[in-house]
């Protein structure tokens, strides 16, 4: 007879500032029975797996933390890549890219063989990109491989309308959608309190350009002020990236804005999406206006854009690597 899996891991690639929230968030759920950290920095690392080890010995936590390697996590139920370098002042999380996309190459060369059941949940910037190329280089089916997305930004969203209408947060049903970055949109005609369309919702604000830019500016714009004031943001991301692997272990199907391949548009962005145990369980239609769905198109534009450069240098990359594999040969 089969035995039933008694254990769920969760290994975090980067335990700085976003993946030690994070283990700590899914510490003190708890979601998950074991969390594996793992970084380059092995004293940061060692320091991480023994203050975040102190905090499961009070209460009924009951979840172990220790530090693995790159192909201990490449077993994990769900792996979380934190690890890139961050955003410095002013800088646009595009401009992460080359640095991001070396490093995710050389996490999964280490990780393999990775397991065919493993869920990727890709955190670090920029995102939408790195969820495309970690599909490519993981070999696992697009359905296991996502990114936060406009998760963050739709959370951020969902907070200032809370307060314009004096509801709570979770009465809201309004998604930030596309890039988390700079041509992200929201999707106002499909937005909702309750199940009242926001215009109707919110009388004493009304839904015009002005209103809308305030709010768009907002949500696009609070992790620069945040950065620019204590150098990261970890505690948002860190609660919804933990959130998010609770559904793909509870199996919860909730509908959540995630980057995800999407195949009419040739690159990942953020859509509706059902998720659960396999990750995306499916897309989740949604309405958008005629504005709504040239703004989508202008951003897959531009992501399409970002791949085709970063697929070039990659290549350049691989002939240059071969061209010295073969001058040290001769
Ligand atoms: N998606 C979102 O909404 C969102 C929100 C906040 C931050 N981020 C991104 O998350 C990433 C991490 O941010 P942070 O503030 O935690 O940065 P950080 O510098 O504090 O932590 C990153 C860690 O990754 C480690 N690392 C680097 N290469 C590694 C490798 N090959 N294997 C294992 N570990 C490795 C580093 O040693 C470091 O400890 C950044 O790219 C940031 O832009 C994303």
């Amino acid at each position: 007879m089969a035995q039933p899996k008694l254990k769920t891991t969760i290994a975090i690639l980067g335990c700085g500032d976003v993946g030690s929230t994070l283990a700590y968030t899914l510490i003190l759920q708890p979601i998950c029975s074991e969390v594996i950290l793992v970084d380059l920095k092995q004293d940061l690392l060692e320091a991480q797996v023994r203050d975040l080890s102190d905090a499961t010995y009070r209460g009924d936590s009951g979840v172990k933390v220790r530090a693995g390697t790159h192909k201990d996590a490449g077993q994990a139920d769900i792996v979380v890549i934190t690890a890139g370098a961050k955003q410095k002042i002013g800088e646009s999380r595009l401009s992460l890219l080359s640095r991001n996309l070396h490093i995710l190459e050389s996490i999964f060369s280490a990780m393999q063989p990775i397991s065919p059941h493993t869920i990727l949940l890709l955190v670090a910037n920029p995102v939408d990109i790195l969820t495309y190329f970690a599909r490519k280089l993981s070999g696992l089916p697009e359905s296991q491989v996502l990114g936060t997305g406009t998760s963050l930004d739709s959370a951020r969203l969902r907070g200032i309308l809370a307060e314009k209408a004096e509801v709570a947060p979770n009465s809201i049903d309004a998604y930030v959608l596309g890039e988390h970055g700079d041509s992200q949109f929201i999707a106002w005609s499909s937005a909702t309190i309750g199940t009242t369309p926001l215009s109707l919702a919110m009388p004493s604000h009304p839904l015009t350009p002005a209103f809308k830019a305030t709010i768009s500016s907002h949500t696009r714009g609070a992790a620069s002020a945040i950065i620019a004031a204590k150098g990261c943001t970890s505690y948002g991301i860190g609660n919804i990236a933990a959130s998010i692997c609770k559904y793909i272990l509870f199996d919860s199907r909730s509908v959540r804005p995630l980057s995800f391949y999407q195949p009419e548009l040739g690159c990942c962005l953020s859509m509706p999406a059902v998720v659960g145990r396999k990750g995306i369980i499916k897309a989740m239609p949604v309405q958008l206006d005629a504005e709504e769905q040239a703004q989508l198109e202008a951003c897959a534009k531009g992501l399409r854009g970002v791949i085709e450069g970063a697929e070039k240098e990659v290549r350049a990359d691989r002939e240059l690597e071969r061209a010295l594999e073969q001058d040290q040969g001769a």
